[in-house]
């Protein structure tokens, strides 16, 4: 294995290498009202319950949507989506109606009131499990109660963000599944 040359790197930067996503849409409703943001910044809690984590700036719409509703999707994008999935994250659902501005379909979800994206190749409904990170670190804590995931294809081609507007697009996939524990598969 490698040995690497280091030089002292910037914190502020360190997403670069720590964010490997993948970029989620996550769409909310509240009271008549329907967004949808793009997002990076999460990370699964746990199995059972299926537990997943994810900061929310507070300036962001969606942030009251979802923070008085206690729902939200995560509806996972594919890298065909990509110009999609910058509009969505640099706009504002002030100024109108995302689904529509950019040409997506709002399905019904099953337990939750936020709509899924039908376009997007998987969809996790989520109830806030946890709001007592909220205040402190934009952090929600949710139980993912209902999953739809696409048959094909296996393994999508998602995106995922470097920051300085560039993303990485999933690659080959390496198994090393015989040496692994059973309870870490
Ligand atoms: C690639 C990308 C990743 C983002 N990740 C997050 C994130 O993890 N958390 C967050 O609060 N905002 C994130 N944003 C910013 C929101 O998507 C953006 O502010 C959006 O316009 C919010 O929409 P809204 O105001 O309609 O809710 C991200 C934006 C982009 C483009």
């Amino acid at each position: 294995m490698k040995h690497y040359d280091k030089q002292d790197f910037p914190l502020d930067q360190i997403r670069r290498f720590l964010e490997p996503g993948p970029i989620v849409l996550v769409s909310s409703a509240h009271k008549g009202e329907r967004n949808l943001m793009t997002m990076g910044w999460h990370m699964m809690l746990g199995f059972a319950p299926a537990r997943f984590g994810c900061y929310l700036w507070e300036g962001n719409h969606s942030y009251e949507l979802i923070r008085r509703s206690g729902q939200c999707a995560i509806n996972l994008p594919t890298a065909d989506m990509v110009d999609t999935v910058v509009g969505i994250g640099n706009s504002s659902g002030l100024d109108g109606d995302k689904f529509k501005r950019f040409g997506l379909t709002a399905t019904k979800a099953a337990k939750v009131a936020a709509p899924l994206v039908a376009e997007c190749c998987a969809n996790f409904e989520c109830v806030l499990a946890d709001a007592s990170q909220i205040e402190r670190h934009g952090l929600f804590i949710w139980d993912v109660v209902k999953a739809h995931v696409a048959v094909s294809p296996k393994r999508p081609q998602t995106l995922h963000y470097r920051g300085d507007g560039e993303f990485m697009v999933s690659g080959p996939a390496i198994s090393r599944k015989a040496k692994f524990l059973p309870g870490n598969l």
